[in-house]
């Protein structure tokens, strides 16, 4: 049996360029995961119904899962790690431990990167604006209430926390 193809690709993954190998169908969240070992990102649903595996693909939310790993090459790919760390939160990560808004925190990564991608472009979203920009993304603990007030918290104190804390 002939061996599927491959492909060479290299992604700017949290501000570093990385260079691996992938057959053509091969999505963003394979890649990401099994050979580049960003397991902060997510495989829930697989399929695009639920958001845990939210990236950031030119500061644009996408899914991974259902994103080609050659869609992106060339471009630049921010996950959770590349906005903040343990020892330096990003704003809205603290305002989601604040509001009580993780709970078994399978969700957050995704959550937390789709409401930076809002913040970005709307930096002061209405209520109805964080619900619209957070509806790709699904929590089965926290009841949403906790997530939108946290990232409302952030909304208000405006975009210099999240745009100037942006790594
Ligand atoms: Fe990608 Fe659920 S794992 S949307
Ligand atoms: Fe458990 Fe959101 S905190 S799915």
């Amino acid at each position: 049996m002939r061996k599927a193809r491959t492909y060479p690709v290299r992604i700017k993954i949290n501000g570093q360029w990385r260079e691996t190998a992938v057959k053509a169908g091969e999505t963003l969240l394979h890649t990401l995961r099994e050979k580049l070992g960003q397991t902060e990102v997510k495989e829930g649903c697989g399929k695009g119904d639920c958001g845990a595996c939210t990236v950031l693909l030119d500061g644009k939310a996408v899914n991974a899962c259902l994103t080609l790993t050659l869609q992106a090459a060339g471009q630049e790919v921010t996950t959770l790690k590349g906005i903040g760390t343990p020892q330096k939160p990003h704003p809205l990560q603290e305002s989601f431990v604040k509001h009580g808004a993780i709970q078994c925190g399978f969700c957050t990564a995704g959550m937390i990167l789709a409401a930076k991608a809002l913040l970005d472009r709307t930096p002061h979203p209405s209520r109805e604006e964080i619900r619209e920009g957070i509806s790709g993304n699904l929590c089965r603990c926290t009841g949403y209430q906790k997530i939108i007030r946290a990232i409302e918290a952030i909304a208000v104190q405006g975009s210099r926390f999240h745009k100037n804390r942006s790594r």
